[in-house]
């Protein structure tokens, strides 16, 4: 393998530029080229290459975003698109491709290596965190710690006023942001895909809660959740407790900004080197994760098939650290 390429797709993730500069450097201490492709999949289908050698990829590390851009590809996901986007990658000479991102870029990557069978590694950054093969994703930390940050000061301004918040964080079909980001900020409850709350049980535990434990409230709502959003949560509440005051805060796209935390530049450079030394021992259609420290590969299609569970203690001790006492 003398030409090895890399992108970033889907929705950014801080560390991301952290897992460029990995690629870049671990090709360079095995004597590769690496080319960069600009804005993922669409960049293949356009022939955007940047040749990148190491001082290309000075002073990023810390940087949130990708200096190579990202999007979602729509001509991708043709068969017109896939045909494009793999003359390109002849005409350039490349003989392996490092493909940076979450569900929907490894999707692509699938049908790509099953339709032309190259060789193509994947790179699990979102801030999402739902990739089964690997504990953790790139970003996710630093969105959780984003999320956190904005929490607490909300926590100030909920407390001087004696008022519920629903705080809705990111995830689209997921509770991971949302279920450490309660732990973290100590919320009293966190509703998400992972476990059915009804709001009438929100409600009550409210009630409860503001007679019992305490006179302002935090509550996180994942994105994904089916009771519908932290708006609509918040609406069916204020109905049913006309006497307490709520507010919503939507904290969006903070949470995908910004300089990546220690945990994710580490697991980022780790991964980067993991993926390029994976496509140099001759591994092809898997996913490099972290899992109980070890770099591990799980294939792609497992990725995106397979669900990665949150653990249950995790859910089960907000409801402990709620204050509240078991029905
Ligand atoms: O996949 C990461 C993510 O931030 C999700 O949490 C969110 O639902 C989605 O991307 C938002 O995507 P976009 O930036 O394209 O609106």
């Amino acid at each position: 393998m003398k030409k090895i390429a890399v992108f970033t797709s889907g929705g950014d993730a801080p560390g991301m530029n952290a897992c460029i500069r990995a690629v870049v450097r671990t090709c360079m201490y095995h004597d590769v080229e690496c080319v960069g492709i600009l804005k993922g999949y669409d960049g293949l289908i356009n022939g955007s290459f940047v040749p990148l050698d190491g001082k290309s990829v000075s002073n990023i590390i810390q940087k949130g975003g990708t200096f190579l851009k990202s999007a979602r590809s729509m001509a991708f996901r043709t068969p017109e698109g896939r045909k494009k986007a793999y003359e390109n990658v002849i005409k350039e000479g490349i003989d392996g491709i490092v493909a940076i991102g979450g569900n929907g870029t490894f999707t692509g990557a699938t049908l790509f290596h099953e339709e032309y069978n190259f060789p193509i590694i994947g790179v699990p950054g979102t801030i999402d965190n739902d990739l089964y093969g690997t504990d953790f994703t790139i970003g996710y930390d630093t969105a959780v710690n984003t999320a956190l940050e904005a929490i607490d000061k909300i926590r100030d301004t909920a407390d001087a006023h004696d008022r519920i918040f629903f705080v809705e964080v990111m995830g689209r079909d997921t509770g991971y942001i949302a279920v450490r980001s309660a732990i973290g900020g100590g919320a009293e409850m966190a509703i998400m895909p992972e476990k059915k709350v009804h709001v009438k049980e929100v409600i009550e535990k409210l009630e409860y809660g503001h007679e019992h434990t305490r006179s302002s409230h935090l509550i996180i709502v994942a994105e994904g959740e089916m009771e519908g959003k932290a708006v609509e949560i918040a609406k069916k509440v204020k109905k049913a407790l006309p006497e307490l005051d709520s507010k919503v805060t939507t904290l969006g796209h903070i949470q995908r900004g910004g300089s990546p935390t220690a945990s994710d530049r580490v697991l980022a450079s780790r991964l980067g080197i993991g993926a390029v030394e994976g496509l140099l021992e001759g591994k092809t259609n898997v996913m490099v994760g972290v899992i109980n420290r070890n770099v591990v590969y799980t294939a792609l299609e497992d990725t995106i098939t397979k669900k990665k569970p949150i653990n249950k203690d995790l859910i089960n001790m907000i409801e402990i650290l709620s204050g509240r006492k078991p029905n």
